[in-house]
């Protein structure tokens, strides 16, 4: 059974060393595990709520993604987007948005922070505070929500955002009584280390206390970690491995058995500036051939786009059909579904207990159809027809043969529906394969059903 996990990076800044062994390194070690189905994208449209400097924000999406994928990110393994290219993201923001209690937001950590500055400093409650802040919690969640995570590695500092989105997830489920989201959970990586940066305070952009990981190549990797501080023991002091940050960066690359041996060294007063060579060369063992494959990317930013570009067009897959359920659910749907109740002129569900089909016409002009449940559960999306004949003669095929006429292919989550061996239509991806068994069966159903009335 496949987990869905997903973490979003936020394209403020380079990375450092702190950002590699606390994120980049166990969340690509984790891809990696055959169960694991993983997402990760880049959370450029929360990197605006921080930043409103254009440069700096292109920037670093080029450097981040390039950072992941040198780091060893397999883009055919590991769904890998920006979230700017997913227009379901904004879409299913502003439907969370209506059901998230305002009292809510106002409970967030990072909101009440400024808010508490504020009132420091005499100022308004919300002076300087943008809406962007202030809906960070809900743009997450749809992130999240989008895509049904199971799990969703981030920082202590996250977990309240996570809870937030199943705090919205439930509140929509109950609002509109189907289980539309999965209620995902925060993955704490308890054996993951935070470095120290040069002063010694947690590694981190907000100290300027950073060892960036590929910026200034290894000269300045070099020259950053001489810059590391320590105290005034001389060469041939004993020093204190365990109270020494250098002996901690050096335990985030090294072996154990490497480990003791720099531990040992120091106990026996190797000077810090020796210390740190051995540091730089420990990392750098580590950093070199990424850095390599970094430059040889950066270099080549059109093949970048071209990979986040497939990797949106994953993504979409997904969430497209997400969204088009969702908006069936809450009322969103064409007008040739609905029909007018003579007289009163009030609108009413016309094919409520059946299931039906949709068709529609594709931002590309081709035709395709969906068929949703009588729950309003979208069910199949049918390949694109350029003719609209085409599209309804399969319509026509389906609603009269049933669904024991027709193969289901499956594949790991989802189901491709052929019609004499002609793929014509696929399902949603489901959460797990017992999900989708169900779902097949279910398919069946209501091609039956629709069949029957046929006959009738
Ligand atoms: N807020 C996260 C951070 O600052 C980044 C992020 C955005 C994210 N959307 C997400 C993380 C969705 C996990 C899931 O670290």
């Amino acid at each position: 059974m496949h987990t869905r996990v997903l973490t979003g990076i936020t394209t403020t800044g380079t990375p450092h060393l702190g950002n590699y062994v606390g994120a980049i390194r166990p969340a690509i070690a984790a891809s990696r595990r055959p169960e694991v189905d993983a997402f990760f994208f880049m959370a450029d449209y929360h990197a605006l709520i921080k930043s409103d400097d254009a440069a700096r924000i292109e920037r670093s999406r080029l450097e981040i993604a390039a950072t992941w994928l040198a780091a060893g990110l397999d883009p055919n393994k590991v769904t890998f987007y920006r979230q700017s290219d997913i227009p379901e993201i904004p879409e299913l923001t502003w439907f969370l948005t209506c059901v998230t209690a305002k009292g809510l937001l106002n409970r967030a950590h990072a909101y009440k922070a400024a808010v508490d500055k504020n009132a420091e400093t005499g100022e308004d409650a919300d002076a300087g505070i943008t809406a962007g802040l202030y809906m960070y919690p809900v743009l997450m969640a749809a992130d999240i929500l989008a895509f049904n995570a199971q799990q969703v590695p981030v920082g202590r500092d996250q977990i309240q955002h996570i809870e937030m989105a199943r705090d919205i997830a439930q509140r929509f489920n109950h609002l509109y009584r189907q289980e539309f989201f999965v209620l995902p959970e925060a993955l704490i990586e308890e054996q993951v280390a935070t470095l120290p940066g040069l002063d010694g305070r947690k590694m981190s952009k907000s100290y300027d206390n950073t060892i960036p990981l590929f910026a200034g190549g290894a000269k300045q990797l070099r020259e950053t970690i001489m810059r590391i501080v320590t105290d005034s023991r001389m060469p041939g002091e004993p020093k204190d491995p365990e109270s020494s940050s250098l002996f901690t960066i050096f335990r985030a690359f090294a072996s154990e058995a490497e480990s003791a041996a720099f531990g040992r060294a120091l106990e026996e007063g190797i000077g810090w500036g020796e210390a740190k060579q051995v540091l730089f060369e420990r990392i750098e063992a580590d950093v070199a051939p990424m850095r390599e494959r970094y430059e040889n990317l950066i270099a080549r930013p059109a093949a970048i786009e071209e990979i986040l570009r497939e990797g949106a067009r994953k993504a979409r897959a997904i969430a497209g059909p997400k969204i088009a359920q969702l908006r069936d659910a809450i009322g969103l749907r064409a007008m040739s579904s609905v029909t007018m109740h003579a007289g009163n002129g009030r609108l009413a569900s016309k094919s409520v207990k059946s299931p039906r089909f949709a068709s529609f016409r594709d931002t590309d002009g081709s035709f395709r159809f969906r068929l949703f449940s009588s729950e309003g559960e979208e069910l199949l999306l049918s390949k694109s027809f350029k003719d609209p004949k085409a599209a309804g003669a399969v319509q026509k095929q389906l609603k009269t043969i049933g669904g024991s006429a027709v193969t289901l292919h499956s594949l790991p989550l989802s189901l491709v529906l052929e019609l004499d061996g002609e793929p014509v239509a696929n399902t949603p991806d489901y959460v797990d394969a017992p999900a989708r068994d169900e779902a097949l069966a279910y398919l069946r159903q209501a091609l039956d059903l629709l069949a029957a009335q046929q006959g009738e």
